[in-house]
């Protein structure tokens, strides 16, 4: 088969990875890719946006399946795109349709689903800026700290979690006259749930689906979870506290009726469903849904992943997932995240990068990288996942941190605490 994964982080490379040791694969492209997936296929320069052009490679390299990494694509309806083209209609995206990525990329579509299929989640309201004063008086009955959400894709930033209700006020009237241009049109205020977050995975052919390896990441930029809010500064997997009893609970509370009500709602969902979670009193309740993998926790799943992975996506156009043989490694998987000095603030790019050839136990997932005169450089905020494997947790993310140690790039950061609180 050859294949064409779309995106350009640490996820891609990482899918690239696994991909590339397929017992199917006959060439594997990536676009746009970074220097790490050049290692194992080859770059396409193609914006994952961009359909038309993704049109043309697809039927010029003769790809047999297309794997999306990022929500952007596949909010603006790149699988219908292919379903809807003579051309390629024959060709299956991983990835639901406009539709089914409106769990993402719709906060008001998703809730609404969650709440007619009795998952459990916050409390909420959905507003416009004509419904503003309905809005204040719905926060009037919440007690701080107050959620507002843009109802729409904005990037990682559209959650704003403020203390004071005055503030909160004023907030809101400020996202609804555009913050986030249209994203923020529309705003889920919510109730503020208190606990620890876990994240569950699985990939669904709309009938059947496999349960991945569940993870935790660290989005902050400081240590003990301070700082601003960044993309992801690392992840562990499994959590400790997803255990058997408390994974049973978010299959049959959460999972099953959310690939139940996807079918019930007319959605053939064939891609990855990312289940973000908060564990309340030991119960599950879902604080959002990603209509994709997540990045860094793909660097933590996909290597604990005991299976052909490309045998599992080529099945799903078929829906026969339930008979593609899988299983998950015992180990446990940690990542950790260099990132430019500066982010997710203002940083360089550009920067010679050394010390790859001095890793021997551990996996080097590019996230923003180039290659430019022959050496690899940086070109993104989050630049390098270091994953490693080890009998427990612990053990992978020292592994990390040494390696961590004799990769070099000017102002590299990373923190030292991925895993702290578990
Ligand atoms: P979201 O984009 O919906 O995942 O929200 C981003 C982050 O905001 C989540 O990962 C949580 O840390 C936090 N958050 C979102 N909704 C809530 C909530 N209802 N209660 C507490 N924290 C929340
Ligand atoms: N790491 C969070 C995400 O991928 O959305």
């Amino acid at each position: 088969m050859n294949v064409l994964i779309l995106g350009s982080g640490g996820r891609e490379h990482t899918m690239a990875w696994k991909i590339a040791q397929s017992k199917l694969l006959s060439n594997l492209y990536i676009a746009p890719g970074n220097a790490g997936t050049s290692q194992v296929g080859t770059n396409l320069n193609v914006s994952v946006t961009d359909f038309e052009s993704i049109k043309e490679i697809v039927l010029k390299y003769k790809i047999n399946l297309v794997v999306v990494g990022p929500e952007d694509p596949l909010v603006k309806g790149i699988r219908n795109f292919f379903e809807e083209d003579v051309e390629i209609k024959h060709i299956p995206v991983i990835g639901p349709d406009k539709t089914g990525a409106q769990l993402e990329g719709s906060k008001e579509f998703s809730k609404e689903f969650m709440v007619k299929y009795k998952i459990p989640t916050a409390a909420y309201g959905s507003f416009t800026l004509e419904t503003y004063t309905q809005a204040c008086t719905f926060l009037d009955t919440l007690t701080a700290p107050y959620v507002l959400k843009a109802d729409g894709l904005a990037a990682g930033k559209g959650v704003l979690i403020i203390n004071d209700l005055g503030e909160a006020k004023s907030s809101l009237r400020i996202m609804l006259q555009g913050q986030f241009g249209e994203a923020s049109n529309k705003v889920v205020i919510e109730e503020f749930l208190s606990g620890i977050e876990v994240s569950y995975f699985i990939v669904t052919d709309g009938d059947n689906y496999l349960l991945l390896p569940e993870a935790k990441d660290y989005k902050r930029i400081g240590e003990k979870d301070t700082g601003l809010n960044t993309g992801g500064m690392g992840a562990v997997s499994p959590i400790p506290f997803a255990n058997k009893e408390f994974t049973e609970k978010v299959i049959n509370r959460i999972i099953e009726p959310t690939v139940k009500g996807l079918k019930a709602e007319g959605i053939n969902y064939q891609g990855f469903i990312f289940f973000g979670l908060i564990k309340v009193n030991n119960e599950p309740i879902v604080i959002e849904y990603n209509a994709r993998l997540g990045d860094p926790e793909t660097e933590v799943v996909l290597p604990r992943i005991d299976a052909d992975f490309l045998e599992i996506l080529a099945a799903i156009p078929s829906k026969t997932l339930n008979q593609v043989p899988f299983a998950i490694k015992p180990e446990a998987a940690a990542t950790v995240m260099m990132v430019s000095g500066g982010y997710p603030g203002d940083y360089e790019k550009g920067i010679v990068m050394t010390g790859f050839d001095q890793i021997h136990d551990s996996l080097l997932f590019h996230a923003g990288t180039t290659v430019k005169n022959n050496q690899t450089v940086t070109n993104g905020g989050r630049v390098l996942a270091i994953t490693s494997m080890g009998t427990d947790r612990q053990q992978a993310l020292k592994k990390c941190y040494k390696n961590a140690e004799l990769i070099n790039f000017a102002h590299c950061y990373f923190r030292h605490d991925i895993g702290f609180d578990l």
